[in-house]
């Protein structure tokens, strides 16, 4: 009976998942054409030459979408942005245009945009600075915005205002949290800036590790105001830039142990680089192996196998990581021998796993488990991700840490979906931070609107009903993918 609250919602399934990744490319580039046009646009006059070159590359996004889809309409809902009713999906490069547009719109109150027919220069070139120029914190701005385009007689785009809703939603609304959006910068700017660093080393380049480790010093800094936040953005599982996503993942678990382990921020940024860098050798590796969707050959396996020392290698040449240290190098090293050192690379004098090697090992096992692969798209949840490391604890990992792992991801790990008492779905938000209620998280309840978007409203389980019960309470957890739940969307 109680299943019947949470049958699968295929209809809002449609409208809000599963962009073909084709549209899905379409809508990043033009965001991307729209924020760069946005910004020049700032900068200079409407007539100036210079723009000539972003105007026509733009006019191409737009005009081919167009020509495709027949209209091309932009909608601001919540911090998402629907191209023709599909929400576009956030991408490392894409973050920041994305981000752009959204706080854009919103100051002017614009909240949709419709093409109806494909653009010539001149349109395109009113457009952007008609847009531009609206004045901050006008209600009656996209009324103006329309008359302005009727006067230039450009009939083809019509401005449609920003929805009261979206301008003051509920009790919580989740974005307003400042370290949160701090967090999501770092997350975002750590992922692009990781991604650099590989590809230059890739390219047999010279790569600069500064601004690395300055974001980890930042993600240190956010660990030890509230660990929870920068453990949420680890839910955020970007399926096509796996190894970027992961090797941010990793660190961030890593270093969640770390200030848990007592260290200071000096060996907590040491550990973050480490655990950032733990898969580094894996550049060397070519891409037919790394994405390969079937088992691997004996011959390729072998290639797979030396990642960990081909990653000492790498890290021992990089000029600006400063004082490479001993606990650095052997971290990496360490990371898939096991704790009875049957993995690999095979030693020829048994050791002690280091504890950065520790640490890392767990870290990496849990996020991978629980990410979708190419040879695994179905991925574990995060309860059966730990019951599988716990089954294996002996072989694999130190199981005092992996203890204190799973005390900090949590009974219910943060981004695993529950089932609640009151029939509704939850999204694990914020562990408690108290023992006693280890089973009372702070959970983001699962409710659609008509429209399939997904509100975002927090609930406190240690909440009471006014008699001596709770409000709600967890009954199990669920597997997000067969409910049809993008968890990212809801720490975005
Ligand atoms: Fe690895
Ligand atoms: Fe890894």
């Amino acid at each position: 009976m109680m299943e019947l609250a949470v049958q699968p919602q295929k209809e809002a399934r449609r409208s809000e998942e599963a962009m073909d990744s084709e549209l899905s490319k379409l809508g990043s580039n033009l965001i991307t054409k729209f924020h760069v046009l946005m910004r020049i646009s700032q900068i200079y006059d409407s007539k100036n030459v210079a723009l000539n070159q972003f105007i026509q590359e733009s006019l191409l996004a737009i005009n081919t979408f167009i020509q495709r889809e027949g209209t091309l309409c932009l909608k601001i809902v919540g911090d998402d942005i629907f191209l023709n009713e599909q929400r576009l999906r956030y991408s490392v490069e894409g973050f920041n245009s994305f981000k752009y547009l959204v706080i854009q719109w919103k100051k002017r109150f614009i909240g949709d945009v419709l093409y109806k027919e494909v653009l010539d220069e001149e349109t395109l070139r009113e457009f952007i600075y008609i847009l531009m120029g609206l004045e901050e914190g006008r209600e009656e701005n996209a009324t103006l915005f329309n008359e302005k385009l009727r006067e230039r007689h450009i009939s083809s785009i019509e401005v449609g205002p920003l929805e009261v809703s979206e301008r003051e939603e509920g009790a919580y609304i989740l974005e307003k949290e400042d370290s949160r959006e701090v967090a999501k910068k770092v997350f975002f700017e750590t992922i692009g800036t990781f991604k650099e660093v590989m590809t230059n080393i890739k390219g047999k380049q010279h790569a600069d590790v500064r601004k690395l480790k300055r974001l980890v010093r930042k993600a240190v800094h956010l660990v030890m105001e509230d660990e929870s936040i920068l453990l949420g953005m680890t839910a955020i599982k970007n399926y096509d830039e796996y190894t970027f996503n992961h090797s941010v993942n990793v660190s961030i678990y890593s270093l969640a142990m770390g200030r848990r382990l007592g260290f200071s921020r000096g060996v907590l940024s040491e550990l973050g680089i480490t655990a950032m860098l733990h898969d580094i050798g894996k550049s060397k590796i070519p891409l037919e192996v790394l994405n390969k969707p079937g088992a691997l050959s004996d011959e390729e396996w072998g290639e797979m196998k030396k990642h960990p020392l081909t990653g000492v290698e790498i890290v021992l040449n990089l000029k600006q990581l400063g004082e490479v240290n001993a606990r650095m190098v052997v971290g990496i090293f360490d990371h898939h021998l096991k704790n009875d050192l049957s993995g690999y690379p095979k030693l020829f004098r048994k050791k002690r796993v280091s504890l950065f090697g520790r640490v890392i090992q767990i870290a990496d096992a849990y996020d991978a488990m629980t990410t979708p692969r190419i040879y695994k798209k179905v991925p574990f949840t995060p309860e059966q991700a730990l019951a599988v490391m716990l089954k294996d604890r002996d072989v694999c990992f130190d199981s005092i840490l992996l203890k204190m792992f799973i005390g900090l991801v949590g009974v219910y790990p943060i981004g695993s979906l529950v089932l609640l008492d009151t029939h509704e779905m939850g999204i694990i938000f914020k562990p408690n931070p108290d023992p006693q209620w280890i089973e009372r998280p702070q959970v983001v309840l699962v409710e659609r609107n008509k429209r399939g978007k997904g509100l975002k409203e927090l609930a406190d389980l240690t909440e009471r009903n006014g008699g001596n019960g709770f409000k709600r309470s967890i009954v199990k957890t669920l597997d997000p993918n067969k409910y049809h739940i993008d968890i990212a969307k809801y720490f975005l």
